[in-house]
């Protein structure tokens, strides 16, 4: 079936290998058949298929690894054990049965066998029901692949430790002998393994097959080449002959050439098969000739009315269905047992449509009435068909019945869906990346003039730092002249200190009392004389106006000769009358002096007092 979304491209490339070297892979599935030639491509770093068919062209040994990438040979000895555990107890007695009691020859064929372990797993579970003898006698295993390496290594029948651990110890241990550290099936069971080369697609079926064996092979198939395969096998096994696939292989349970036995193990037998006319009710010779040329039309026309690829049925004016081709057939799980029953009574009359009113509304028009994309529901799953129901007009002008036509249009409704969703999907798409990209403006507008910004602060601090850089060296030397004058001040102060102590041992030395005031009379300093002659200390007296002072000595006597001598600027000595600190009557011999700076100011007086006794002894 060519399907319009399939790629010319690739398909081109299909043709190509095989015309090639005869490998047809046109009727395998396209995603996991794509998939497999891409990476062979991308691994000889081809881009397009045209590409790829001329680097095969001129690289005929990659048409070994790509054929090694396509063929899968994953396999194993009893594969899915469950269905293996099932076929040895129950499917092998009644083919051993079949057989003829334990007469006839067993013929079985394993398809797609890649390395072997299959076949193998056919004889080991043969010969545990049969023993050695009747095994080497009557078992024929046809072990086929399209795999010729794969072949090769099951010719050898030698498999590895990893290869064998499905293989239970008893069993290894009856038919296997060590071989070159491997583990070799016995030389005089393995004769009855045949390996060949064999095409499923292409090749005609081996006939006369009691147990045939199609395991995780046809899944690679598509849907129209699993038909064929599957017509090919029927006519390969013998009446209740048995068929035994892969786990997630089911076809065959839609085709009514085989009956599931079990089907969740995919263990079919071949349906029986009843002749569509039966010739020998002729009697005379050229009755039986015309019966077998109508038999003949008859299987034409049924093949040609099988092999439309829509669904088709044909219901008769009493209402009982009278045709249903293979599309229909499998579409609607129908069966030849279907043919002659009141239409009524089939599901399809109800599901997924109501037919029978239209089917008499076609009668009364006369016109073909077409309903488009019927939702079918079955499950969680949804498919669609268009349904046709035309009257069947013979040429009498009656009309003898009516056909209806199913085309499913479950993909395209996907697609136009798909198509739809993509489209809102690309509008909203590119309504956001038209707000992006006006957001997108705005912001680079917006650091566009961060950025002016920066720059001007960027000018400004390096100015600043510039500044700062001046300010830093006018402050460096700022403080090395201040360091120069502290250590000017350090030397003025310690000379100072000095003159200040000098001073001090000059006044402390001096036996009389020494005052100093300034011009206001606030005394600036006191000497030990004075202490002892009038009894304040020195911390007493500092600072506080010298009338303000309680202490013998009648200062307010001494206010007018301090003023005259401030103002004159001569000195004089006085004699008054006191008490001294011990509470005695002295004599008081004042001297005042002038205290003046060296610009000839006087800026206060000095006082020299001492005291004689009046009372007798010493003050
Ligand atoms: C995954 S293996 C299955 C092996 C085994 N039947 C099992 O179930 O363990 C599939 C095998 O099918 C073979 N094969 C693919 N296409 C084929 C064809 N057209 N005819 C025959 N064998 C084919 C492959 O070479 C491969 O060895």
């Amino acid at each position: 079936m060519s399907t319009p979304e399939r790629d010319p491209e690739f398909e081109e490339l299909l043709a190509f290998i095989r015309d090639q070297r005869g490998f047809d892979f046109t009727g395998y599935k396209r995603p996991s058949l794509r998939r497999r030639i891409s990476k062979r491509m991308k691994d000889v770093r081809v881009a397009t298929f045209p590409a790829y068919r001329a680097y095969l062209e001129q690289n005929p040994d990659e048409f070994v690894e790509l054929f090694n990438t396509i063929l899968i040979n994953v396999t194993a000895f009893f594969r899915d054990d469950v269905a293996w555990d099932h076929l040895r107890t129950e499917v092998v007695p009644q083919i051993l049965e079949l057989n003829d009691g334990l007469e006839g020859t067993i013929r079985m064929w394993s398809t797609g066998c890649a390395t072997g372990e299959e076949a193998f797993s056919l004889a080991m579970s043969f010969a545990e029901e049969l023993g050695d003898d009747e095994f080497k006698r009557r078992v024929k295993i046809y072990a086929t692949d399209i795999d010729d390496d794969a072949l090769t290594s099951g010719r050898h029948a030698e498999y590895s430790a990893k290869q064998m651990e499905p293989v239970p110890a008893d069993l290894r241990e009856r038919y296997f002998e060590q071989r070159n550290g491997n583990f070799a099936f016995r030389t005089d069971l393995r004769r009855a393994v045949i390996f060949g080369r064999h095409d499923l697609i292409q090749d005609p079926p081996i006939s006369r097959i009691s147990l045939l064996l199609s395991r995780n092979t046809l899944m690679y198939f598509d849907s129209q080449t699993q038909r064929r395969i599957l017509a090919n096998f029927s006519f390969s096994l013998r009446e209740g002959g048995y068929l035994f696939l892969g786990k997630s292989e089911a076809l065959a349970a839609r085709s009514d050439l085989f009956v599931p036995v079990d089907l969740k193990r995919r263990i079919f037998k071949k349906a029986q098969r009843t002749a569509p006319l039966q010739i020998q009710a002729a009697v005379t010779v050229e009755e039986q000739e015309a019966l077998a040329q109508l038999a003949a039309a008859a299987l034409i026309r049924d093949a040609g009315f099988d092999a439309v690829p829509v669904a088709q049925l044909v219901v008769d004016r009493a209402e009982n269905l009278v045709l249903a081709n293979l599309q229909a057939r499998a579409l609607f799980a129908l069966s030849a047992r279907d043919l002659g029953r009141p239409f009524k009574d089939l599901e399809v009359s109800f599901r997924p449509i109501e037919l029978r009113s239209r089917i008499e509304q076609v009668y009364s028009e006369r016109h073909i009435i077409s309903l488009r994309d019927v939702e079918w529901r079955s499950g969680n799953e949804v498919r669609y068909v268009d349904v046709q129901i035309s009257p069947l007009i013979a040429v009498t002008g009656a009309v003898v019945g009516a056909g209806i036509t199913f085309t499913e249009v479950t993909r395209y409704r996907r697609l136009q869906q798909a198509l739809e969703d993509s489209k809102h999907e690309m509008e909203t798409a590119y309504e956001e990346l038209q707000s992006t990209v006006e957001e997108l403006e705005t912001t680079n507008e917006e650091l566009q003039s961060t950025n002016e910004e920066l720059e001007t602060t960027n000018e400004e601090l390096q100015s600043t730092n510039e500044e700062l850089e001046t300010m830093n060296e006018e402050l460096q030397s700022t403080n090395e002249e201040l360091e120069t004058m502290n250590d000017e001040l350090n030397e003025r102060s310690f000379e100072l200190n000095a003159a200040n102590a000098f001073l001090e041992a000059v006044l402390s030395s001096l036996q009389a009392g020494v005052i100093v005031v300034d011009k206001n009379f606030v005394i600036t300093a006191w000497n030990e004389g004075a202490r002892d002659l009038w009894g304040l200390r020195q911390d007493e007296v500092v600072g506080k106006h010298l009338n303000n002072l309680d202490i013998g000595l009648p200062v307010d006597d001494l206010r007018t000769p301090m003023r005259d001598t401030l103002a004159t600027g001569i000195g004089t000595h006085l004699e008054i009358p006191a008490v001294n600190r011990r509470g005695r009557h002295v004599t008081s011999r004042v001297s005042l002096m002038p205290l003046v700076a060296g610009d000839g100011e006087a800026r206060g007086l000095i006082m020299l007092t001492q005291a004689d006794g009046v009372d007798g002894g010493r003050p």
